[in-house]
């Protein structure tokens, strides 16, 4: 399951968190983003039209749609059925675990501790996400981790912007960061897909600017 996870993190520095109030954002939405580079991009299971939405993303060429605020077995499986291709949970849970397994839905679990991160591991999952990263410690917190737990790569996400992202991915367990400033509200309102391009080349390229 972390095999696969890490190989959807090594596809971009950033993962969008979307929240998409209206399915008919879903492909335009989705082809600004990939357009601007970022090919991987969370759904977040939070508004009625997230099923639907991934399931019209999914058919986007070049996008590996993902569903995000998975909190249970039910999230699970509905994703799966939509088509998600990953799964993010803020937390993880045995059942969770297990559900995600059942549907071959490689899962991102959330961690903000060191003890939930040994949980996770000892669970099978050595790619985490860090969760909320800014609220929990920041870049300061996940650098301190790299010593005692070398082996877990960490997807940083909550209060990470254009602007601290890059103190993310410049640490060595850091394999890409996630969050919502790529796609503001506002501009998926207005339809202004252009811009949503824009943030994303701009995000894109924060990856290539990291040594190694
Ligand atoms: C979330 O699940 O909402 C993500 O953590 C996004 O956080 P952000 O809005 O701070 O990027």
């Amino acid at each position: 399951q972390s095999v696969r996870i890490r190989e959807i993190c090594a596809l971009a520095p950033v993962i969008p968190v979307l929240v998409i109030e209206d399915a008919a954002w879903a492909v335009p939405l989705a082809q600004a983003l990939v357009a601007g580079g970022l090919p991987v991009l969370e759904v977040t299971l939070r508004t009625p039209d997230a099923l639907a939405a991934i399931t019209a993303m999914a058919a986007v060429p070049g996008a590996v749609v993902g569903a995000g605020t998975v909190l249970n077995a039910q999230d699970a499986r509905r994703a799966a059925a939509a088509g998600a291709r990953f799964a993010v949970s803020p937390g993880l849970t045995p059942t969770l675990a297990a559900a995600c397994t059942d549907s071959a839905l490689p899962l991102l679990p959330g961690v903000a501790t060191a003890s939930e991160a040994m949980a996770a591991q000892e669970a099978g999952f050595d790619a985490l996400k860090f969760f909320p990263a800014g609220p929990a410690g920041g870049a300061g917190y996940l650098k301190a981790l790299a010593g005692p737990l070398p082996a877990l790569g960490f997807c940083p996400t909550g209060g990470v912007s254009a602007q601290n992202a890059t103190a993310y991915l410049s640490l060595p367990n850091v394999l890409c960061v996630g969050g919502s400033w790529v796609a503001p509200e506002a501009m998926m309102c207005a339809g202004d897909w252009a811009g949503i391009e824009a943030l994303a080349r701009q995000a894109a390229e924060l990856g290539a600017a990291e040594p190694g």
